[in-house]
């Protein structure tokens, strides 16, 4: 069963003003650096709104909500458990909408195969996407057509939490506005171009039928395990020290955050935004 989240001070709203052009602000469960979905999911990096270049974008999500989903191969009959994760990289402002994974690789990994079956053991994967070529450039975009700029990291996740099937989308904002060099192994960025729907047509309000989990302070309990694994049974997540609201993260550790880092945080991500 779900438990929606608590008004415990352990959890922190987040608000993220994006470009003020866009009159636009969303909230993120953030506790500890993580950021909380809708899901098993959990995102350790990049934090929302983070300026990104480089070689690659990297992703990293913790796929056993910090330790209370045990990893794949899940028993048959396990009652939670992670069908898939499939991640997009798009934007209303540019007008794409790029595949970093959809479960199926393509030549030399330009979008990339099952993220569930890669790391095999470790419980953060880290979803490494080499930007495509039309994202080659420094700074802002300097032309109206350019790929440059605010994007969204939609991930969505197809999950089994207690015995009920959910698909949930979770949009991280981040910006393409640092250097990416020129580079013959980027991929072309037409093979990995998708049709980019209305949100009316994504509705993602509709898809996500469970709140924001597992943050400090939700009391989800999740049932594991099936006949094959009787023993973890449920309750897998409280049994965790890090999972208990009263340690650590949910306790003095949060206020900490909120106290001394919170400001700090807000500013690097209006600086961050700042267009
Ligand atoms: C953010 O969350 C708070 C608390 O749940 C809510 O009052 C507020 O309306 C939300 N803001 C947006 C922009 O969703
Ligand atoms: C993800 O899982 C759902 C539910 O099992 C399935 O319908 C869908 O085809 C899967 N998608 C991918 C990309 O594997
Ligand atoms: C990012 O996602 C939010 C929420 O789904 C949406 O309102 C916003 O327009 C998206 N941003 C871009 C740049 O597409
Ligand atoms: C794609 O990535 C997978 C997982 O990291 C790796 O095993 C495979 O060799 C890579 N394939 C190519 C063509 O780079
Ligand atoms: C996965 O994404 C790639 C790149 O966008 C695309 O070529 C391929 O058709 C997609 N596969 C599926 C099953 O959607
Ligand atoms: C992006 O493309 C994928 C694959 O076609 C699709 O599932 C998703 O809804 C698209 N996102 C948007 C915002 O159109
Ligand atoms: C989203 O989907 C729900 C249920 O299918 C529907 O009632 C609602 O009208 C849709 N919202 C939009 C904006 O299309």
């Amino acid at each position: 069963m779900t438990a929606s989240l608590s008004s415990s001070n352990a959890v922190i709203l987040l608000l993220v003003a994006l470009a003020a052009r866009a009159a636009l602000a969303l909230n993120f469960t953030v506790a500890g650096g993580q950021i909380f979905t809708p899901g098993f999911a959990i995102v350790d990096a990049p934090q929302p709104g983070t300026p990104l270049g480089g070689d690659t974008i990297e992703v990293a999500l913790d796929v056993s909500a910090d330790g209370r989903l045990p990893l794949p191969p899940y028993p048959d009959d396990s009652p939670s458990r992670i069908h898939n994760i499939t991640i997009f990289l798009y934007s209303y402002d540019t007008g794409k909408n790029f595949t970093i994974t959809n479960g199926t690789a393509t030549a030399n990994n330009a979008s990339l195969g099952d993220i569930m079956a890669s790391e095999p053991g470790s419980t953060v994967k880290h979803v490494k996407w080499r930007w495509p070529d039309c994202f080659v450039g420094d700074g802002q975009p300097t032309s109206a057509d350019s790929a440059r700029g605010v994007y969204n990291i939609s991930i969505r996740q197809n999950f089994r939490l207690n015995g009920k099937d959910h698909y949930t989308i979770f949009d991280l904002p981040i910006a393409a506005t640092n250097k990416i060099d020129f580079d013959l192994l980027r991929p072309p960025c037409d093979s990995l171009t998708n049709p980019l729907l209305p949100p009316d047509q994504v509705n993602a309000t509709a898809a996500n039928d469970v709140p924001v989990l597992f943050a400090p302070g939700d009391a989800t309990v999740v049932e594991t395990g099936g006949n094959g694994d009787k023993s973890s049974g449920s309750g897998v997540g409280p049994t965790k020290p890090e999972a208990k609201p009263g340690q650590g993260l949910g306790g003095a550790g949060m206020l900490r955050w909120r106290d001394a880092a919170y400001w700090v945080c807000l500013a690097s991500v209006a600086g961050a935004l700042v267009l």
